[in-house]
């Protein structure tokens, strides 16, 4: 979809959308739209439940006087509430309406001054499918909206605003397309190669192979990574957009290609989900991809731990010790907790090679996260207070919510292990806390530490405004969001 922004005049041919706020009110260009067509919009929301509430619409078809082909107008609420996720909601709500309708472009006569660019966001975000795999599907089935022209009085700022925001949906599409990805075909080195591919928008790429990482003695992610035939990566990525003496600010992903939950295997039902156990590296390559896509004032440096966690006589075992890169030991218990084996390895190297100023880690962790939150937020692990409320300032302000839970060393003894420093699960009480408790262990100068567990989030079964169902790249806007508030010049 190409969309466009104009001047708010009343266009002479295609689909016409409108708006009317709370009370079935039309805004001031639906009016004169409603003049030009002699009243049909009025007369439209008489006869109908129509009251301008968000969520609503009426539409006229092939209206008379003028040579348009549809008028849809939808309600947006009431004004006064109208702010910037109202507005990327609506664009969302608009593109999918106007998806089932066949139309291929659209003008839309947008009278809030400064959300035309939120409202394109919107409609933008909504307008992705992946659909590389429907071979059958012809062209005339494919719901695909060509032309989106947002007429506005602030269209040339709306354009300017927009050409950074795209950069941004661009990183969340990248994302998703990498969650979306089977793991026949996304597989740790694919994976590394998908991304390597970020090197032409000036990100420096570095990729450190099974024998590189056996020198670095990260015994923790090759353990994980044993049962596979698929040679493990870690994939360091690195944007210089600041000063050259400034600590970059680090984000940490969870790369599991795809997690079986290995000689500790998982039940068959809904296996076929972890394939999106990679969540976190497709955020983290989301985020480098829209920060240099943007060009951020921030030195940022993304790192990635791609497995795949497998059964096979080549397995680790439960029981199994291994020596992560910290020096510190792991009892693994069970080998279907490979996350934070991965992670852990991940933020050593991190903290060891780049020494940030602060580190974020996202990870689709544990299926607790999902009990205790459900799909609304996304659990928040913080040894530090400012930095939790950055990220959830930044999350709420991109609707891309989080809920801080607590952590505490009272956790500590449910991952005590007889026989090493600590094992990797502490029972079925606060599963997500003993999961971020572990991954505590391995920070190290007490930095700024957050951890975000996406398990809940990373993947929705239904569409919503923005975000079609399938992978949402939830995370990549939040994080965008943050740097971009609290760590650019
Ligand atoms: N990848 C899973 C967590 C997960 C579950 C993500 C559901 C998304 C949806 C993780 O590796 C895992 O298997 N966690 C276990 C931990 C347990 C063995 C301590 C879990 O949550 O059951
Ligand atoms: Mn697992
Ligand atoms: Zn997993």
């Amino acid at each position: 979809m190409k969309i466009t922004f104009s001047d708010l005049v009343l266009p002479t041919s295609g689909a016409v959308i409108a708006f009317a706020t709370e009370g079935a009110d039309l805004m001031p260009s639906a009016i004169a739209l409603d003049e030009a067509m002699g009243g049909a919009i009025t007369k439209a929301i008489k006869s109908s439940t129509f009251k301008g509430k968000a969520g609503q619409s009426v539409q006229i078809l092939a209206p008379t006087n003028v040579e348009l082909s549809r008028v849809i107008v939808f309600g947006v609420g009431k004004e006064a509430e109208f702010d910037v996720i109202a507005a990327q909601k609506l664009g969302g709500t608009v593109t999918t309406r106007a998806l089932a309708t066949g139309e291929k472009d659209l003008t839309v006569l947008f009278d809030m001054d400064g959300l035309a660019c939120d409202f394109a966001t919107g409609a933008m975000l909504r307008d992705y499918r992946f659909d590389k795999y429907r071979t059958t599907e012809t062209k005339d089935d494919k719901p695909v909206l060509k032309g989106l022209n947002i007429a506005a009085r602030d269209h040339k700022d709306a354009k300017k605003q927009f050409d950074a925001a795209k950069k941004v949906v661009e990183g969340v599409f990248f994302t998703r397309d990498l969650v979306s990805e089977p793991a026949n075909v996304l597989y740790p080195e694919s994976f590394m190669k998908e991304v390597s591919a970020l090197e032409k928008l000036g990100i420096e790429i570095d990729v450190l192979d099974e024998k590189e990482m056996k020198k670095l003695g990260m015994g923790a992610l090759l353990g994980v990574a044993m049962g596979s035939a698929r040679k493990p990566y870690m994939v360091v990525m690195r944007w210089n957009g600041g000063k050259k003496k400034d600590a970059p600010v680090a984000f940490v992903g969870k790369g599991v290609t795809f997690d079986t939950g290995g000689i500790s295997i998982k039940p068959a039902a809904g296996m076929e989900d972890m394939k999106f156990d990679m969540g976190g590296a497709g955020v983290v390559s989301g985020l480098m991809k829209a920060l240099a896509g943007r060009k951020a004032k921030c030195n940022v440096v993304g790192v990635i731990g791609l497995v795949e966690n497998m059964p096979s006589s080549t397995a680790q075992r439960p029981g199994d010790v291994v020596t992560s890169m910290s020096g510190q030991t792991i009892e693994v218990i069970n080998t279907d907790a490979e996350g934070r084996l991965v992670l852990c390895d991940a933020l050593t190297y991190v903290q060891e090679k780049h020494d940030p100023r602060l580190i974020v880690d996202l990870a689709t962790l544990t299926g607790a996260v999902i009990i205790a939150l459900g799909h609304e937020n996304a659990g928040l692990f913080s040894n530090n207070d400012d930095l939790s409320q950055q990220i959830t300032t930044a999350g709420l302000s991109v609707d891309e919510t989080v809920w801080r839970l607590p952590l505490g060393s009272g956790y500590d003894k449910q991952i005590k292990s007889d026989i090493a420093d600590m094992k990797n699960v502490g029972g079925r009480a606060a599963g997500s806390i003993t999961a971020a408790q572990f991954l505590k262990r391995f920070i190290t100068k007490d930095r700024p530490w957050a951890h975000l567990d996406i398990a809940a989030t990373a993947w929705s079964t239904s569409d919503k405004e923005v975000t079609p169902k399938g992978a949402t790249g939830f995370g990549v806007r939040l994080l965008d969001r943050f740097v971009a508030d609290n760590y650019e010049a």
